[in-house]
């Protein structure tokens, strides 16, 4: 693998916010229920634009920010579950929305470790023929969220986050450990399509979010100490040597028992699901600019970036930013 780093990063979420008051009006819940048993206050939800549009306000800004033009660009991967269609991929509409006509594109499904995923993926490309690549977490869950089950329904919300990555002399990527349990798959299910058995078939729907929250919480709470811990150790690292851990924001339970185990104070770990939900893919490299922005993340700092959710998945890299 060769040697890249962070180059910047960027986030854009669309503009119509949705409190849990307001939730509460369309289904049997409450903002008391909601705050306290996942720390969720409000999140973005779309009208109208789609996945694509979201990572195309990603990627513009990025371009900005690092003053690259987009015909430098040698590769765009986009991590999503709310893709705009199975064919083509959200990430080759962004790359014609874009206009970086020399770029290869497409998309990585991992749910939740999909932006862990994608940058896994960057970073074995990232070489000789790739140079610049951009990566973006970007979703429209809304679309695919049943708004009469209130079990899912006040968790997710949507938005977009991504870096660009650059071949570096130094390394940056200093440990990670990916995993993958299809066994468990049926835990947490959206966009399942049946196959007819008459002909001609007829076209169906797709389904939406369907999840067993307890499951998931489980497997989040024990799988996620387990990866971090692996990739730490494959770096030579210790928790306590991380400067801040960028956990996936499904639940703020969750962000403090693996806090717990891992026995490090909760001022490492940021978070804001209070403001997005869970945005799925979108959710670490959200928080990972804001953080950048606010200055809690700092060139040289040691920062855990750690996914889980469908599939089920879980996916950990260890930077130095
Ligand atoms: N409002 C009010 N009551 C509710 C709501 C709601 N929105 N949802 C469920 N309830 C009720 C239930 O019906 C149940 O009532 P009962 O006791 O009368 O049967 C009660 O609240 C408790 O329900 P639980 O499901 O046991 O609640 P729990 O404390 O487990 O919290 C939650 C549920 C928030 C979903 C939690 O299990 C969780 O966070 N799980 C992990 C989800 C996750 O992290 N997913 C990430 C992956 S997502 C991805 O990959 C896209």
């Amino acid at each position: 693998m060769n040697n890249w780093q962070i180059v910047t990063t960027a986030s854009y979420v669309p503009q119509m916010t949705v409190s849990n008051d307001r939730l509460s009006t369309i289904m049997d819940t409450s903002d008391e229920w909601i705050r306290t048993r996942t720390g969720i206050r409000r999140r973005h939800i779309s009208q109208g634009e789609n996945t694509a549009d979201l990572a195309t306000q990603v990627g513009q800004r990025l371009l900005a920010k690092a003053h690259w033009a987009p015909t430098s660009l040698d590769l765009i991967i986009i991590a999503t579950m709310s893709p705009d269609s199975y064919t083509p991929s959200t990430a080759a509409i962004v790359q014609g929305f874009l206009g970086a006509t020399a770029a290869r594109a497409f998309d990585v499904s991992a749910a939740c470790s999909g932006f862990v995923y994608a940058l896994d993926i960057a970073s074995r490309f990232i070489g000789s023929e790739y140079h610049r690549v951009m990566v973006i977490g970007s979703e429209v869950l809304s679309k695919i969220t049943n708004w009469q089950d209130r079990t899912t329904a006040v968790l997710f919300g949507d938005g977009a986050g991504g870096v660009l990555i650059e071949t570096d002399p130094e390394p940056h990527l200093l440990g990670q450990h990916l995993a993958t349990f299809g066994d468990r798959g049926n835990q947490l299910v959206a966009g399942q399509t049946r196959v007819n058995h008459q002909f001609p078939p007829t076209i169906t729907d797709v389904s939406p979010f369907q999840m067993n929250g307890r499951a998931v919480y489980r497997f989040a709470t024990h799988a996620v100490p387990i990866s971090i811990q692996t990739a730490l150790q494959n770096a030579g690292l210790t928790a306590d040597q991380v400067d801040r851990f960028i956990l996936h924001q499904a639940n703020i339970r969750i962000i403090q028992q693996v806090a717990r185990r891992l026995v490090q104070p909760m001022t490492k770990f940021p978070t804001n699901i209070d403001q997005y939900g869970n945005t799925s893919a979108a959710s670490e490299p959200i928080l990972l600019d804001e953080c950048v922005r606010q200055g809690l993340i700092r060139r040289g700092d040691l920062v855990v970036l750690s996914g889980f959710g469908g599939g089920l998945t879980v996916g950990t890299m260890i930077i130095k930013y």
